[in-house]
């Protein structure tokens, strides 16, 4: 038994405009779009849940309610499906506990760290996990998932954690970097972090991969921090002023990530996704086949 106090919370940043996906965007929240027949929200809660996290808080904003919509019984659905013998099995992953899906309300978009500041009244006294829903985080086959790794690193050495990849480093000025210290498998001691540098002031092309468990003192740090990089308040500028009063590591995730913010990333992960189905995987492969031969 792990003596760290368990991870039970998760936030899940969805204000956001998704003016990188207009018009699909226009009326439908981004983190609704499917990847296959899943919108891309329930990959990231499919994740938490494994990770044994019970309560995930979505902190939302106009034009976002889907969201909420999506978690919850849908009655008329449910009760015409069941009249027409329909498997209801499909909407399983959809379904909580009453009282574990939470949302409170970004009135203003000011930064991923003002999003995660606007969840503190429910994430309490207690380490919690932030989970980015545009970074989807593909276990290999067999394996676990990101945060469920996360959640394993932690049961050993408690703090606080940040899930990293490596990146081309001229890529690194759209991402926080990490200042790495020792590593030891898959786990490195963070001695610094910097939100989107100029790629020459970057130290090095370890990124942040938008999963993170972290202790509730961040919530006091945000509660000061001014604005960072793009003129917003930025959770990794808070998480910095952390490092050497708490232990903060960072995790090399073993399995896939999809960059599902880009265009070209969530038609990526639209096409991997759908090549491992078992139900239609030989499908697109041939259909995929044919449309790169013509
Ligand atoms: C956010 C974080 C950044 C992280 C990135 C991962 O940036 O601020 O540190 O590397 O997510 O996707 P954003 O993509 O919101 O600009």
């Amino acid at each position: 038994m792990s003596t760290h106090k368990p991870i039970r919370k998760a936030v899940f940043p969805v204000a956001g405009l998704g003016t990188r996906f207009l018009p699909a965007t226009k009326a439908i929240p981004k983190e609704l779009l499917p990847i296959v027949d899943r919108p891309l929200i329930q990959y990231a809660v499919d994740e938490a849940r494994e990770a044994g996290i019970e309560q995930m808080i979505f902190v939302t904003g106009r034009g976002k309610t889907a969201i909420v919509e999506h978690f919850d019984v849908a009655y008329e659905l449910e009760t015409t499906m069941e009249e027409r013998g329909k498997d209801l099995g499909v909407l399983d992953s959809s379904r909580f506990t009453p009282g574990d899906i939470i949302t409170v309300r970004q009135q203003v978009p000011m930064g991923l760290g003002h999003a995660i500041w606007c969840a503190r009244a429910i994430v309490g006294d207690e380490p919690f996990a932030i989970l980015l829903p545009d970074e989807m985080m593909v276990a290999h086959k067999g394996g676990t998932g990101c945060m469920a790794q996360m959640v394993e690193a932690y049961n050993e050495v408690g703090g606080n954690l940040i899930s990293v990849l490596e990146v081309p480093h001229e890529n690194v000025a759209s991402y926080g970097v990490i200042d790495p210290g020792e590593s030891s498998g898959a786990l490195t001691e963070v001695n610094g972090l910097v939100e989107k540098p100029p790629v020459a002031e970057a130290p090095s092309n370890k990124i942040i991969s938008g999963r993170y468990i972290l202790q509730p003192e961040v919530m006091r740090t945000l509660e000061t921090q001014g604005k960072g990089a793009g003129g917003e308040i930025q959770l990794t500028d808070a998480m910095a002023r952390m490092i050497g009063n708490q232990a903060f590591h960072s995790v090399t995730f073993e399995g896939r990530r999809f960059d599902c913010g880009s265009k070209t990333g969530f038609v990526e992960a639209t096409l991997a996704l759908a090549l491992e189905r078992d139900d239609m995987g030989a499908e697109i492969r041939s259909i995929a086949e044919r449309l790169l031969a013509e």
